[in-house]
């Protein structure tokens, strides 16, 4: 294939933000890993509901506020510290394993790619170099210049006025299927990351052009 404009999603794909069960763990004992599932869910619902509502706030305000949300539905304290803590270290996540060798790969091939996140321009920066990312990315998108979230479609456009690309040439890379879905109603070609094999597609909206179990898989497929 000739080269493309590759977007990777940023939070379950190229960053693994249910690494946050370990500090979670200190506040939470055996309730880490719950509270950092529901963190995320609520972080997603309430981008959703964002969106739908007209109502942008940064993405950091939205993982806030989510956290919030998930500490009481578990019920949990914590102190103004422990939050502030918390949210800091969301910043600064690591990559799934496979990521630096994957993007590399890609990189050689001669793809153009960019994150391209709920997050904002500031996180997903902060995000990229404490992984070591940022050396094979190009500038990031960020949802923020349309005040919205994915799947809302002016997100996509967004992403192609900014990279100038055309949609039939650009590929998402991402974990969540709204995405895929959004990004394939867009006129994208997909490739969903379905980390784990339990992890059910939606029964409606656009299939991925293609599966891959983690980013590894990814230059052999579109090289
Ligand atoms: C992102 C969320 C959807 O990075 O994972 O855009």
């Amino acid at each position: 294939m000739k080269p493309a404009t590759l977007a990777f999603d940023v939070y379950g794909t190229l960053i693994n933000p249910l690494a946050m069960a370990a500090p979670l763990a200190e506040i939470a004992g055996d309730k880490a890993g719950a509270l950092a599932k529901l963190w995320r869910e609520t972080q997603l619902a309430y981008s959703f509901r964002r969106a739908a509502m007209g109502a942008y706030a940064p993405f950091s305000q939205v993982t806030e506020e989510a956290l919030d949300y998930a500490l009481d539905a578990i019920g949990i304290q914590a102190t103004s510290a422990e939050k502030a803590a918390l949210l800091a270290q969301y910043t600064r996540l690591p990559a799934f394993d496979e990521v630096p060798e994957a993007l590399a790969a890609l990189a050689k091939i001669g793809h153009k790619m960019h994150a391209f996140s709920n997050g904002t321009l500031e996180d997903i920066g902060t995000l990229m170099d404490t992984a070591g990312l940022s050396t094979f990315l190009g500038d990031p998108v960020s949802v923020a210049g349309v005040q919205s979230f994915k799947p809302d479609p002016r997100v996509y456009a967004l992403f192609e006025e900014k990279t100038a690309a055309e949609a039939r040439s650009v590929w998402l890379l991402s974990s969540n299927p709204f995405d895929i879905i959004g990004a394939g109603q867009a006129g994208w070609n997909t490739i969903w990351v379905q980390r784990s094999p339990e992890i059910p597609f939606d029964p409606w909206g656009k299939r991925p052009t293609h599966i891959v179990s983690d980013l590894s898989e990814v230059a052999a497929l579109i090289g």
